[in-house]
């Protein structure tokens, strides 16, 4: 398994994963993959399989969680915390010194692998989704 940032030709296999796991949010890795203001990073298997994606906003040194996600069959096996420590070193060399994200309350998989890579409660958000909280965290870059 490695990650690396995302390219062009990553696209599909991004947005098969990304209308799986978000079919109310519309697939934008195209345009992201070449924007400025964002940064995406895949996980791959040896296969150079697409097996996750992380999408982030970057304005400056302040960065936002878009989507985050793993192939649905292959969950649970570490290859979200794997990208998600990928990404933050690769945000770090640009100097992003705070990176902020909303995550349902019940999302505890996404929760756990957050706090495990240094993201702070900071806040709770009741309602935000149409049927429950939303938890915002922070992570700031200490070693600066
Ligand atoms: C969230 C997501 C990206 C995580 O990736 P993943 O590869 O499945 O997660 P990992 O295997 O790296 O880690 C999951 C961690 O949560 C833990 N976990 C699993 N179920 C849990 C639960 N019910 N309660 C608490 N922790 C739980 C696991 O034990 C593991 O932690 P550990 O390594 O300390 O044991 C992936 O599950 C996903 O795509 N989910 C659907 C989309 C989504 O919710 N995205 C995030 C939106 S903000």
């Amino acid at each position: 398994m490695k990650s690396r940032e995302a390219k062009l030709s990553d696209v599909p296999s991004i947005t098969k994963i990304h209308k799986k796991l978000f079919p109310d949010e519309l697939p934008n890795a195209h345009n992201q993959i070449r924007s400025e203001h964002h940064r995406v990073f895949v996980t791959l298997d040896s296969q150079n399989n697409i097996l996750g994606y992380v999408i982030y906003q970057v304005i400056d040194f302040e960065a936002e969680i878009y989507f985050f996600g793993v192939k649905e069959e292959l969950q649970g096996k570490k290859i979200g915390q794997e990208l998600l420590k990928f990404s933050l070193e690769e945000l770090k060399k640009d100097e992003v010194k705070r990176i902020t994200l909303e995550v349902k309350e019940s999302n505890l998989k996404a929760r756990k692998i957050y706090e495990k890579c240094g993201f702070i409660n900071v806040g709770i958000r009741p309602r935000y989704y149409k049927d429950e909280a939303g938890i915002i965290y922070v992570w700031e870059d200490k070693t600066i």
